[in-house]
């Protein structure tokens, strides 16, 4: 079921209640306190845009393979916005990127019992209608500005439902090899040189050729070699 509801701190704190369940999505017109990664919050306007939470009991998944989770979510988010006639690429790990322009931010958060998960919340924050952001949102993009017009919200979360739904069947399936191949086929800068720097500051020209099935992003250095990377320990320089 979906849930709407006004204001609330953090979509993703509502929706860890009990009351929610497999499949429930819950979202805001406003959160006071939506959380992005790596620490940072996440800003967006009463009312023009979808800030929710999905819940999903993934007890079928071994803990091993939580990364196929989090590519379902991002290929669903590639196929909603491919339905509006929007092309995008997924940036590892789970940023939906129009260009070099960020439209979707995803922020999924697991619980585990036994080896596997038990509870995952996968909050989403898609801009839709707004079209104009603070200075200190590095790299904004909305719905509205790539396509000019508006959009009904709720009419859109139904339409990225569906696509969810598609694509976690393919997770519940075991169809992992067509996940991981769709993925890869939709990696932002897959297969261009550009710049990255590690988190002890060194800033290298690389070519990103892939991600392994446990999330690592591989990247090809200047001496031919390649190694993985796993989230924080490296950033994009865009
Ligand atoms: C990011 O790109 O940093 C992730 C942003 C995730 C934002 C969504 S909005 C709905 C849900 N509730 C939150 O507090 N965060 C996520």
């Amino acid at each position: 079921m979906i849930y709407h509801l006004d204001t609330v701190g953090s979509t993703n704190d509502v929706a860890r209640g009990a009351e929610y369940h497999d499949g429930d999505i819950v979202w805001a017109d406003f959160q006071t306190a939506g959380r992005g990664q790596r620490g940072h919050s996440w800003e967006s306007r009463a009312g023009e845009n979808l800030t929710f939470s999905v819940v999903l009991e993934p007890h079928f998944l071994p803990v091993t393979e939580q990364f196929m989770l989090l590519e379902a979510v991002a290929l669903a988010l590639y196929d909603f916005f491919a339905e509006l006639g929007v092309d995008t690429k997924i940036k590892w790990t789970n940023d939906i990127y129009v260009g070099d322009k960020k439209a979707v931010g995803i922020l999924i958060e697991h619980s585990y019992s036994g080896g596997k998960l038990s509870r995952t919340i996968v909050g989403i924050g898609i801009n839709v209608n707004q079209r104009e952001f603070s200075a200190d949102i590095p790299n904004p993009v909305s719905l509205a500005l790539l396509t000019d017009r508006n959009y009904d919200r709720e009419a859109l979360l139904k339409q990225f439902e569906k696509c969810l739904s598609c694509r976690y069947s393919q997770l519940k399936n075991g169809e992992w090899g067509k996940l991981q191949t769709d993925y890869h086929s939709v990696l932002y800068r897959r297969d261009e040189r550009h710049t990255y720097t590690l988190a002890d500051g060194t800033r290298f020209e690389g070519i990103i050729r892939g991600v392994k099935p446990t999330g690592d992003l591989i990247v090809e250095w200047e001496d031919g070699k390649q190694r993985s990377y796993l989230f924080k320990e490296i950033e994009f320089v865009l």
